[in-house]
């Protein structure tokens, strides 16, 4: 028998359709992770990173330590947003304190070795663990789905690896920028099938990470940033109406109204920088934040981190908002600490 509830009557799709709930909704930015140390066993046995991602059993179990442990009111598939540049062929990998490594892609030519055609064999058992992880989790936990946003997957794409700068990504797009839009047209397209599968299999929120969105300028922002997440969440839109997407545009500060307005996203992540109070006057009359506590309070705990809290609910918390942190937990974060927030969040009345 299912033990299903209706998506409607689930706290966190509440507050992304602006309905009161009297307290406030949480769950954290790469909840799963090595901070767990059930997390670091699932993560030996598996061997490598991408293997535990491709693993449905696996990544259903690691999405569901953090469940278990603190309740969440919602639960986000375990994968990676570098499974999209994987499936459509690059060769990515994850070494050991390094981070991600690609076979770097920095002009036109390297695009004909990509295709959409493999996408649906290569992300099989990234929609399996979607369709088991809508069996298994508690009924009132919403299950989300996710994918980088086009620019900030193709700063990995195009550098090869993480950078401070995004300088090679940037390059291209500056130096060639018709050549440029191609790889994002294709990350685009890549995305809406990508999310469409993973809602198909049983998703019933989507974020999409844009965490380098802050790095460009205006006018490529709107360009490469806002415009493509724009046609993704109107492809998903005319679809699936019913099914809201949260844009996560890390360091857009004040073009994060315009990201908000014209994407029509149902929800805004909003990273540490952002001033919880210009946040409700800002942006929260276009519809549910979410954020926005520093990950590193959430690693020092007490006092500091209880106020810092407090202060994000007493100012958001009135009008649409779900609680989460302002960037993904950190590894050296005691477990004890998320504990702590979550009661924190729980025990304030809204
Ligand atoms: O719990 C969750 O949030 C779901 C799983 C998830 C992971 N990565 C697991 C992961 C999600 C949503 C992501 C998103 C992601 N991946 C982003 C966007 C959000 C952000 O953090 O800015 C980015 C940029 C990536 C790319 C990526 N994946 C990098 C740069 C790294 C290396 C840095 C690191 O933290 O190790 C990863 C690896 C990764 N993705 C880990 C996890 C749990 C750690 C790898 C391990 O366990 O060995």
């Amino acid at each position: 028998m299912s033990h299903e509830i209706a998506a409607s009557k689930k706290a966190l799709i509440k507050a992304l359709k602006g309905e009161k709930i009297g307290r406030a909704p949480i769950w954290l930015m790469r909840q799963a992770g090595r901070y767990l140390p059930e997390y670091r066993k699932v993560r030996e046995q598996a061997g490598s990173f991408l293997t535990l991602c491709y693993t449905p059993e696996l990544a259903e179990e690691v999405t569901l330590q953090p469940i278990r442990r603190y309740g969440f009111d919602a639960s986000i598939l375990f994968s990676d947003i570098l499974v999209v540049p994987d499936a459509l062929g690059q060769h990515v990998a994850f070494r050991e304190g390094e981070g991600p490594v690609l076979d770097a892609i920095d002009h036109v030519d390297g695009l004909r070795a990509l295709s959409l055609d493999r996408m649906p064999e290569r992300l099989a058992p990234v929609y399996e663990t979607v369709r088991r992880l809508k069996r298994s989790l508690p009924a009132e936990t919403t299950l989300i789905g996710f994918a980088g946003a086009p620019w900030t997957v193709a700063t990995y794409m195009v550098g090869g690896k993480g950078s401070p700068d995004q300088a090679a990504a940037k390059l291209w797009a500056y130096r060639a920028p018709d050549e440029f839009q191609k790889l994002i047209d294709l990350l685009t397209e890549a995305t809406v099938r990508h999310l469409a599968a993973q809602i198909e299999a049983g998703a019933e929120v989507v974020q999409i990470f844009d965490t380098w969105a802050g790095s460009l300028p205006e006018a490529q922002f709107r360009r490469f940033c806002l415009d493509p997440v724009k046609k993704i969440v109107a492809a998903l839109a005319a679809r699936y109406p019913s099914v809201p997407v949260i844009g996560f545009p890390r360091g857009a500060g004040a073009l994060s109204k315009d990201y908000f307005r014209e994407t029509k996203i149902a929800g805004l992540g909003l990273d540490t920088g952002v001033s919880p109070l210009w946040a409700k006057n800002e942006l929260q009359p276009m519809g549910c934040v979410q954020g926005n506590l520093d990950p590193l309070l959430l690693v020092a705990g007490g006092s500091e981190m209880r106020a810092a809290a407090k202060h994000i609910l007493e100012t958001l918390g009135h009008g649409p908002f779900i609680f989460n942190l302002g960037h993904g937990i950190v590894p050296q974060t005691p477990p004890d600490h998320v504990a702590e927030l979550v009661s924190v969040v729980r025990e304030t009345v809204l």
